[in-house]
């Protein structure tokens, strides 16, 4: 009890707040996504993402040769897809010569030692821009997973080394791994969009790949497929526990800031490493309270990664991924 015992000489020198931190946070523990666009020595800034851009193929590879020299060891790559290309069952997703598989050849043939992932859903090439087959007013189930399985394998022939499939549908996990087992890609990883819920906080990220609805907000509802935030850890782990027997290996809990409580729960039941995806509304939060000078970027960028492996997050999506290595390679 007090006077004897003082909480505050474990926080009365720098070095001892070093020696008991819990929490590290690397730049092995960030997963950069990237947006893509055709062209060549194209890039565009994101308006409502301040700092993130769009970039054709040979500007991205020579920001993923950068990644990796930063310790980044994976990126994520999302295609903005020009909207002739687009229709409402997504063709131009199982194209050899698409402009994402293009993007993951492009890297793969300069040898860079870097993982690749690309998202498995056909939002960035339906009219609609949901993330699957539309049928009767509503997502088909049926129809979209075997649409996710072409996808799915164009992507692996390109050479994605794990494939993330964001759709939310029914069994897509087992479908996807049945899939790539068939063609012989027993060793592309997947990485499920576990537990993404129906957020508010996508918005920006709507607005990078161009896919913010032109038929107004109730048609993009993707209420029918993502969760409901009102639910919590129960159908989370229902979630997680179908993902992981149909063979997810790696599982993203989406977005992160709100759903620390999810996070902390999954990964303290489940076996496989749980990510944080610190999605777009939460960067851009965090950027713009940055640039009206009321919070410092770095430290509060900083604070959210604690949190989230704090929580029991192995890696983190972020598009400060680079910006964040950067900062804390400059501090050793
Ligand atoms: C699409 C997809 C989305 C994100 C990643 N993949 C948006 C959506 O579901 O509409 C969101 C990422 C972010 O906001 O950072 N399947």
């Amino acid at each position: 009890m007090y006077p004897t015992v003082r909480l505050r000489r474990a926080r009365n020198t720098e070095w001892i707040r070093d020696l008991l931190a819990e929490t590290i946070v690397l730049p092995q523990h960030f997963i950069q996504p990237f947006f893509v666009i055709d062209g060549i020595n194209k890039r565009e800034e994101v308006v409502t993402m301040p700092g993130v851009e769009r970039l054709s193929i040979d500007l991205l590879v020579e920001k993923a040769r950068e990644a990796s020299e930063l310790g980044i060891k994976l990126i994520a790559l999302f295609p903005v897809i020009d909207n002739s290309l687009k229709n409402d069952e997504g063709f131009e997703a199982f194209k050899e010569d698409n402009l994402i598989c293009r993007a993951v050849r492009a890297i793969k043939a300069e040898k860079i030692n870097i993982g690749v992932l690309c998202d498995v859903a056909l939002d960035p090439y339906t009219i609609h821009r949901h993330d699957g087959i539309v049928k009767d007013g509503d997502v088909h189930n049926e129809l979209t997973i075997e649409a996710l399985q072409k996808q799915t394998i164009t992507l692996a022939k390109a050479g994605a080394d794990i494939v993330a499939p964001s759709d939310m549908m029914d069994g897509r996990i087992g479908a996807i791994r049945k899939a790539l087992d068939l063609e012989g890609y027993f060793g592309v990883n997947i990485m499920s969009y576990a537990m993404k819920y129906n957020t508010n906080l996508y918005g920006p990220f709507r607005d990078a790949v161009k896919s913010t609805p032109t038929t107004g907000a109730q048609y993009l509802s993707k209420a029918t497929y993502q969760a409901d935030y009102r639910v919590g850890c129960k159908q989370a782990y229902r979630e997680v526990e179908l993902d992981v027997a149909e063979g997810a290996d790696m599982l993203i809990i989406k977005p992160a800031m709100f759903y620390l409580d999810i996070i902390n729960n999954i990964s303290n039941v489940v076996d496989v490493p749980v990510i944080a995806y610190q999605v777009s509304g939460e960067y851009a939060m965090i950027k713009y309270g940055a640039e009206q000078g009321f919070l410092n970027w770095e430290n509060t960028m900083m604070e959210a990664f604690v949190a989230f492996r704090r929580a029991g997050a192995t890696a983190v999506f972020t598009y400060a991924g680079m910006e964040m290595a950067k900062f804390l390679n400059n501090k050793k």
